[in-house]
């Protein structure tokens, strides 16, 4: 079970897609809970202020107090076990978020998440607070609450139970370093598209080897980089080096 803590100023983004589908059948089966905190409630003045002016000049950023008091806050009053802290910013600075990363995260019992706003947060929330810093793309959004989500939702189908099969997660695109095979349902004739002959003959050594040629091509040629980091058999590297031929 992972417990998800947001840090936002604006938890109502997030009531709606945490109820539906897979994510909210998960909170239902206990696997994992999310709970949203308003970072206002955490400001040490009567206006509730969040952020302020940039030394130097700038636009607003977030302040540094609110943040520290809404994760010690967290940690005092939720976080009964101590164990190993992870405490997110979410920021286009940080590490990209993939599968291993996602891996990572989902090995703690309890993440905190920051979303952060305006220009961004205070360098001393980076410096003293936070165990991480995840970026999911090099692309600035307005805020850090769609990448929280976007963290939640990959962290979670990783918790065994929480999606129907865990075969279809170990075979997902990136979970063996790969790009997923091709996949088909019925009709095996839709329109003048035929179905690959193979995956209807019902020989499994020959649908597997299918699966898997098919997976190396498409990492061949939409993800090349990926090939270096994945375990290749001996199989695996002629049909590679054919595909060069090919290219060639
Ligand atoms: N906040 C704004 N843009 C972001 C991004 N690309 N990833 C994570 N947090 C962000």
């Amino acid at each position: 079970m992972i417990n998800f803590h947001i840090l936002t100023i604006f938890k109502n983004i997030f009531s709606e897609y945490f109820f539906e589908g897979i994510i909210g059948k998960a909170q239902d089966k206990g696997l994992i809970n999310i709970y949203t905190y308003d970072l206002r409630d955490y400001a040490e003045d009567k206006h509730k202020t969040v952020d302020d002016y940039i030394f130097g000049g700038g636009s607003m950023l977030f302040k540094p107090e609110p943040l520290f008091n809404a994760v010690e806050n967290i940690q005092k009053n939720k976080i009964l076990n101590n164990n190993k802290k992870c405490i997110i910013l979410l920021t286009p600075q940080g590490q990209q978020l993939n599968h291993n990363l996602a891996k990572e995260i989902a090995s703690f019992k309890d993440i905190i998440m920051i979303c952060g706003r305006y220009e961004g947060v205070d360098e001393r929330v980076r410096e003293n607070l936070v165990t991480h810093e995840v970026s999911i793309g090099d692309y600035v959004l307005t805020g850090g609450e769609l990448p929280s989500m976007v963290l939640i939702d990959v962290v979670s189908r990783l918790i065994p139970g929480v999606v129907g099969s865990q075969d279809s997660v170990s075979e997902d695109s990136f979970a063996r370093g790969l790009i997923e095979h091709p996949q088909y349902t019925r009709p095996s004739m839709f329109r003048n598209w035929k179905v690959p002959e193979v995956l209807l003959s019902g020989n499994h050594k020959e649908i597997l080897k299918w699966r898997r040629q098919e997976s190396l091509r498409k990492t061949f040629y939409r993800r090349p980089d990926l090939l270096d980091s994945v375990k290749l058999s001996e199989e695996d590297l002629l049909f590679i080096n054919k595909l060069k031929l090919k290219e060639e």
